[in-house]
């Protein structure tokens, strides 16, 4: 069936591209939990069309992924056609998003990511390229702004004109980069501003601040990035949260069950040896948790599946750890916390 922003049930819920992070291993975790939109990590136009193989590995779709969006960056209109081409033939994604708001120097230095907010008559050419090679929809994922959090009103009615089909906005400017709240105020200016469906973003690190952010931005949806790093249950809560529900607190139990299936899935996925790029992930789910000082020290350096499972079970055992829980859970009581989180 065709993904349609416009009749998606409200709010949508989705899972922000996070280039080494939001990868099939990871998706499928957070779609074992609940049943966010998945945004795969941006992918280069250009290595699609040069027939990388590692970055069209990067492209392959789990079915239990479904349906997932591929955000792809580039700057050249041809090339960002061809690239969705070649996926749309190779993996079919339910859509296509266009990196518009990344602000690391490796972009924009090569007029991609957040630079394209300089260059409005570039972006909507690549828009329409995109547009012309798919069927699918496609979306533009921004900033407030390059400098000023008001461009991204014009910006985003050039990119609505060229047909985009829904935007999500990061509640900061390029010049910002992470400093700062996120703007979800000016998100809402911008939601009021435009027709097509917007997704706000920025700073929701608790499924409490997402329900504010929603509430508070009037948009269509949102899309949530750190505040998913080992904390994938942050959508079920969510879940819960919209339907009236309390949120379910997450158990050491819970946890470990998680990160285990986690570095199952991410050891099929890259090989045995990848015990070490798995480590980034550890470091997000025992972050903030309360009692596990003592654990990662031993778990950063654990050299197989086996030690690293030895661990976990020895810290769930743990009578300390019993009722361990995690600032970024919806049921701490500094949840709702925005400032607090940020620090
Ligand atoms: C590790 C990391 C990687 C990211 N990679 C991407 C990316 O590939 N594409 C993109 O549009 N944004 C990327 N972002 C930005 C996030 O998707 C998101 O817009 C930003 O982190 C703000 O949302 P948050 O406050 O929920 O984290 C990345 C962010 C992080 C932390």
């Amino acid at each position: 069936m065709q993904l349609n922003w416009k009749t998606l049930p409200h709010p949508i819920i989705a899972l922000s591209p996070m280039a080494d992070m939001t990868d099939s291993p990871f998706c499928r975790i957070v779609k074992s939990l609940a049943s966010p939109i998945v945004f795969r990590e941006m992918v280069s136009s250009e290595a699609v069309v040069r027939g990388n193989g590692k970055t069209l590995n990067m492209t392959a779709i789990h079915q239990d992924e479904r349906p997932l969006i591929q955000q792809i960056f580039g700057s050249d209109p041809d090339v960002m056609a061809e690239a969705v081409r070649i996926i749309d033939r190779e993996q079919n994604p339910e859509g296509f998003d266009v990196n518009m708001g990344c602000p690391v120097y490796k972009l924009v230095c090569n007029f991609n990511g957040a630079s394209l907010m300089k260059d409005p008559e570039k972006a909507v050419s690549i828009v329409k390229a995109m547009r012309a090679a798919t069927t699918k929809p496609v979306s533009v994922k921004i900033r407030l702004g390059w400098s000023e959090p008001t461009e991204c009103l014009t910006f985003a009615k050039a990119l609505e004109d060229a047909g985009t089909s829904m935007i999500i906005v990061h509640g900061r400017t390029k010049m910002q980069g992470y400093s700062g709240d996120a703007d979800w105020d000016m998100i809402r200016q911008l939601k009021e501003h435009v027709s097509i469906p917007i997704l706000a973003n920025g700073d929701m690190f608790t499924a409490k601040l997402a329900m504010q952010a929603i509430e508070q931005t009037k948009c269509d949806g949102i899309l949530i990035a750190r505040g998913a790093l080992g904390n994938p249950w942050i959508f079920s809560q969510l879940e819960e949260l919209l339907a009236g529900k309390p949120a379910t607190p997450i158990s050491i139990k819970e946890r470990v069950r998680v990160i285990k299936n986690h570095l199952a899935l991410h050891l099929e996925h890259y090989g045995e040896k990848s015990v070490t790029t798995f480590r980034k992930h550890l470091t997000w789910y025992l972050k903030g948790l309360d009692g596990a000082k003592k654990y990662k020290e031993r778990l950063h350096t654990a050299p197989t599946q086996k030690d690293i499972e030895f661990i976990l079970d020895e810290m769930q055992a743990d009578p300390e750890m019993k009722d361990a829980i995690s600032h970024r859970d919806a049921t701490h009581p500094d949840a709702g916390e925005r400032m607090k989180l940020t620090k």
